[in-house]
């Protein structure tokens, strides 16, 4: 018998952006397990070759009930995002949930050494990408009826409410997002599509190996000494959030590990 967070999922299709590592690869297994009946998946990323095995593992784990469509998409490159959905054959392209995950952090220089190259690929990736891809589908959810239907999902961060040194340009893009989604929200009111923004504190991903161009030990160096978050918590909360009731709207939320009450405030075990 299927759950009721199943039932509220299937025959659903959801497109996840950042879906090769981390968070958006986590979320794509937490859906396709919590819902492995009759759902489709786009996965997008830059590295098409990793999302292709996830489609081949997902399949392996779960049979055939979860259609999978790897699609390589660079959300910083808006003529890419203007081109998906007419790219997407046409049983893909009936989009009811999108997870607006790809971001990155580049560097933790502070003012005035912050190179221009991080900064226009932070804003570029996190800001206008998120703001391109949810332009880009919300036009599918605005043709169904009560005025639109559909989930969009955004990935903020405890950085976009709380900014902290050496993340100026990070935490303006995070703070961003916030803004994006709470004003999407009031725009939409008049309709049913659900804007869902989850901020997470500490996970632990590629996000600081990323952020320290891929120094291991300097990413390792952030988790030492505390217990973070799994890529895998956040991905529940996602599932959560779009498997509620249709009423129900889950705006806002913010995710610390236990060690964890705020940018800085960090417990460690030495
Ligand atoms: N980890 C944390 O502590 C933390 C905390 C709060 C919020 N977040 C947010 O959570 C989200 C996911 O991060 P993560 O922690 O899961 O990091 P991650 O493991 O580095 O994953 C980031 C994902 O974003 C994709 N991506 C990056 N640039 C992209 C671009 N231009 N176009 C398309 N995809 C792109 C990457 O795929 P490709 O490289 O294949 O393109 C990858 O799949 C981000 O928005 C991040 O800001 C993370």
């Amino acid at each position: 018998m299927s759950s009721p967070a199943a039932k509220r999922l299937e025959g659903k299709t959801i497109l996840i952006t950042g879906a090769s590592s981390g968070i958006g690869r986590s979320t794509a297994f937490e859906f396709a397990r919590t819902c492995p009946n009759n759902l489709r998946l786009i996965l997008t990323a830059r590295r098409i070759e990793i999302l292709e095995k996830i489609a081949v593992e997902i399949h392996t784990e779960l049979g055939e009930g979860v259609k999978v469509f790897p699609v390589q998409l660079d959300v910083s490159k808006p003529d890419q995002v203007r081109g998906l959905v007419n790219a997407l054959p046409e049983e893909w392209r009936e989009i009811d949930i999108l997870v607006n995950n790809a971001g990155l952090a580049r560097g933790v220089s502070r003012a005035p050494n912050i190179s221009e190259d991080d900064m226009t690929t932070m804003f570029a990736t996190n800001v206008t990408g998120l703001i391109n891809m949810t332009q880009a589908i919300l036009p599918i959810f605005l043709e169904r009826p009560d005025g639109g239907r559909g989930d969009i999902i955004n990935i903020g961060s405890g950085a976009g409410r709380e900014a902290y040194p050496g993340g100026g340009v990070y935490c303006a893009t995070k703070a961003a997002v916030r803004s994006f989604s709470d004003s999407l929200r009031k725009e939409l009111i008049a309709t049913r599509i659900r804007v869902i923004e989850i901020d997470p504190g500490q996970v632990e991903t590629e996000f600081s190996v990323i952020r320290y161009y891929g120094d291991k030990n300097k990413a390792d160096a952030v988790y030492a000494g505390v217990q973070p978050l799994a890529a895998e918590d956040i991905a529940e909360i996602v599932v959560f959030t779009a498997s509620r009731r249709e009423n129900v709207v889950v705006a806002d939320t913010l995710v610390y590990p236990s060690h964890q009450a705020g940018a800085t405030a960090l417990h460690r075990k030495s």
